[in-house]
């Protein structure tokens, strides 16, 4: 059962669970988000999706409060990101996988189990979840990319948090266990949690409740999967995802154009 208890006070069941306001953020010589405003709504399956380079990781990594930002505020479950009072309400699964390769899959999740104060059984429970018991005893180090995915799914699901922020977790995956994947997605938001499931590939946008669409440092479209397809008249998610950012694009030029006249 997931736990609803401990948000700030004020926090209200309705206000979003994630607010961004503002936020600015520098990586390197690049300016990733130059005041981002975003809005994550509770116990939905939200999809960040944009292509590569667009800002996916930097904005998970704002909310997980592992991000060195330049401005603007994060607040997470009516506190800052990354404050102490959300470390085991909030789980983080990377891009790349953070499980050890010399010891099993259970060892593994064990180990996190204990590193964050889990109860034992969560281990069996998150194994079966994401459909690995049979593999429990095999060494992390002999997996398929696919397996290793979801150990460290698995790992992010002990201690039930109500936030998961999961950055391309089906990424590589065929479409069965793509599909598997989402399954479990939706089991936990249908539990009560909250999920934040990053991704490239525009199709996956359909599985989601909601869909904030990226593209170079700032959100396109926030929307559902069947407004995206309405709000453009496509038929398919890539082909509306074209749409709105030629109508972004088409946006800019006129804000553009107008500061100009205004100018002038
Ligand atoms: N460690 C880094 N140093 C400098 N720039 C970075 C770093 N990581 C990411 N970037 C840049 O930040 C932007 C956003 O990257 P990222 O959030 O990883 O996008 P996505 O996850 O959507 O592929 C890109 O322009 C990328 O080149
Ligand atoms: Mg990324």
């Amino acid at each position: 059962m997931m736990s609803q208890v401990g948000d700030a006070p004020g926090a209200a069941a309705s206000e979003p669970l994630v607010s961004v306001r503002g936020l600015r953020v520098r990586r390197g010589r690049v300016t990733v988000f130059d005041g981002l405003d975003v809005e994550i709504p509770r116990g939905q399956i939200t999809g960040l999706l944009g292509p590569s380079g667009c800002g996916k990781t930097t904005l998970m990594r704002s909310i997980v409060g592992v991000q060195k930002v330049a401005g603007g505020t994060v607040r997470v479950l009516g506190h800052p990101a990354g404050s102490a009072a959300l470390r085991h309400r909030v789980a983080y699964d990377t891009q790349s996988a953070s499980v050890y390769g010399d010891i099993t899959i259970e060892q593994n999740l064990r180990y996190f189990a204990r590193l964050i104060g889990a109860p034992r059984s969560d281990v069996d429970r998150v194994l079966a979840q994401v459909g690995l018991t049979e593999q429990a005893r095999q060494r992390a180090d002999s997996l398929s990319g696919g397996q290793e995915n979801r150990v460290s799914l698995a790992v992010a699901m002990l201690g039930s948090p109500e936030l998961l922020v999961l950055d391309e977790p089906t990424v590589g995956l065929d479409p069965l266990l793509r599909s598997e994947l989402w399954r479990v997605f939706r089991e936990l938001a249908e539990a009560g949690a909250t999920l934040i499931v990053s991704s490239h590939v525009m199709d996956e946008a359909a599985r989601c409740d909601r869909v904030l669409l990226m593209r170079a440092g700032h959100i396109v479209a926030d929307t559902t999967p069947a407004g995206l397809l309405a709000e453009t008249g496509e038929s398919d998610p890539d082909a509306a995802f074209l749409a709105l950012v030629e109508r972004d694009d088409r946006a800019q030029r006129e804000a553009h154009a107008r500061r100009r006249r205004e100018r002038s």
